[in-house]
């Protein structure tokens, strides 16, 4: 079995080394142009000419969960689509969203504020019954961060594609629902994958029909915002702040309006990251059970773009 690495802005030396102390029966290399054909192919980001030299690779296992980088490409016909199925993400998208309402919620900036000025005040508490959480993307990630929330007794509601059952939340679905679920979400969590249905999904005529002082927290694509209207729905009230972590451009540049913005935490793509033991772990149990012939989870829908 031959397994090649292809994988931008990552160190991938660990990467082979624990592929291979995994399967000491594979050849696994770092794909260089012109390489012989591989079985699997564990990338992230690859460029065109990878997969145009690999039209006999079997599975293409993405070192993370969003898969929009390679749905830009052309995928060979033969060739199944592998996310990462949390593999670690999870419990860290939970710990950064429960963070993040928390710190809004509790209003722990106004009282650093405070302390730094010397200042002894109390703040009138907040009722939880008055800042519902609304997440977009009820799938691996929505539903744990869900779980999370609830534990701090927040009232959680989700909005997906297909219908969901999951206790204690508050569901929404399709288009036809989005209305009434975000009239609703005082908090508003985008976990959605970036697809064209989702791209700028949160753009001005939606963040609008949020509730007065709704507070956003975009830890999935930088293209599902519109930058502009989270700018102006700020500037008018509307919004009371934002949490980002993800932008259109990555690093967000020097001198863009968010990173000086006094009611905006940019935080550089970093809510849950790729845990290296954990994905080789599960590719490597997901590549075993390909070879006996058993289905696996994590295979991508390419129709529907995640
Ligand atoms: P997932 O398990 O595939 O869940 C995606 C959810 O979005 C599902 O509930 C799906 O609905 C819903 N959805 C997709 N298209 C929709 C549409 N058009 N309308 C309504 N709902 C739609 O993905 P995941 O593992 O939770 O990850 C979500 C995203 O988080 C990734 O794609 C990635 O972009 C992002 N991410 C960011 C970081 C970071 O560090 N910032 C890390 C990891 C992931 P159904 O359940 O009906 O299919
Ligand atoms: C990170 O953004 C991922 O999609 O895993």
């Amino acid at each position: 079995m031959k397994i090649t690495i292809c994988c931008t802005d990552t160190n991938q030396q660990p990467w082979l080394a624990g592929l291979q102390a995994a399967l000491p029966q594979a050849h696994v290399s770092i794909w260089s142009p012109s390489d012989p054909q591989a079985d699997h192919a564990v990338v992230w980001a690859p460029p065109q000419q990878f997969l145009d030299e690999q039209p006999a690779l079997k599975t293409l296992f993405n070192i993370g969960a969003g898969v929009d980088a390679l749905m830009a490409l052309r995928i060979p016909a033969s060739t199944q689509v592998v996310r990462l199925d949390d593999a670690g993400m999870s419990v860290q998208m939970a710990e950064y969203v429960c963070h993040a309402v928390l710190r809004h919620f509790r209003e722990f900036d106004g009282y650093a504020h405070d302390a730094a000025q010397g200042r002894w005040s109390y703040r009138k508490p907040r009722r939880k019954a008055q800042w519902p959480v609304g997440i977009l993307g009820m799938g691996i990630l929505g539903q744990r961060v869900a779980r999370s929330l609830q534990a701090f007794d927040f009232k959680v509601q989700g909005w997906s594609r297909s219908a969901k059952d999951i206790p204690g939340v508050q569901t929404y679905t399709g288009a036809a629902q989005l209305a009434d679920f975000l009239k609703t979400s005082k908090f508003l969590v985008c976990l959605l994958p970036l697809t064209p249905h989702t791209e700028n999904i949160l753009c001005q005529a939606n963040l609008s029909q949020l509730p007065v002082g709704a507070y956003l927290i975009n830890v999935a694509r930088g293209a599902h915002l519109v930058e502009a209207d989270l700018l102006a729905l700020l500037d008018t009230g509307h919004l009371s702040g934002a949490t980002l972590d993800v932008f259109r451009q990555e690093p967000l540049p020097e001198g863009h309006p968010f990173w000086a913005h006094p009611r905006i935490t940019v935080t550089p793509h970093t809510s849950a990251r790729t845990l290296r033991d954990e994905s080789i772990a599960q590719i490597v149990s997901k590549i075993e059970a390909l070879s006996q012939g058993h289905a696996i989870r994590g295979v991508v829908d390419l129709s529907r773009g995640y």
